[in-house]
């Protein structure tokens, strides 16, 4: 009895695991451009960083620009650099639900919104 219900814990642990893992490894949205995002968006910060905005395409652009000033980020061909934008304004534009993507429940702590 004891060692079903260790047996059955250990397996509800692990799927807790592995459903964390799958979604750590997939939270940027689908859309046409995606990959050019995971391939270049994750080698310096999370692709968190990147999920938890929501900007215009000027002020997407104006990010890209100011991480290739300051912080090493690589030069893009016109056409990738399209292609990012389309995509960071098109899933994570101005009116994408501010924030969290999904990485936070919709209330943490009921308490605090009460407005
Ligand atoms: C060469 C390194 C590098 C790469 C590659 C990179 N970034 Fe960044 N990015 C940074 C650094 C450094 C910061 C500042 C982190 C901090 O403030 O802790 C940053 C910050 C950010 C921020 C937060 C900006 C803010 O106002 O706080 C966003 C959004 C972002 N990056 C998006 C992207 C996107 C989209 C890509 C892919 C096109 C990308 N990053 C690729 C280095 C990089």
């Amino acid at each position: 009895m004891m060692r079903a219900l260790g047996a059955y814990m250990l397996g509800v642990a692990l799927g807790a695991l592995f459903s964390a893992v799958a979604m750590a490894g997939n939270i940027l949205p689908d859309g046409p451009g995606k990959i050019l995002i995971e391939a270049n968006c994750q080698s310096c910060h999370s692709l968190k960083l990147v999920v938890q905005q929501s900007m215009s395409r000027e002020r997407w652009d104006e990010t890209l620009t100011w991480m290739q000033k300051h912080h090493k980020l690589r030069q893009f061909s016109a056409e990738e650099r399209r292609q990012i934008l389309d995509y960071l304004a098109a899933k994570l534009g101005a009116s994408a639900p501010a924030g969290t993507m999904g990485l936070m429940p919709p209330r943490p702590n009921p308490l605090l919104h009460t407005r």
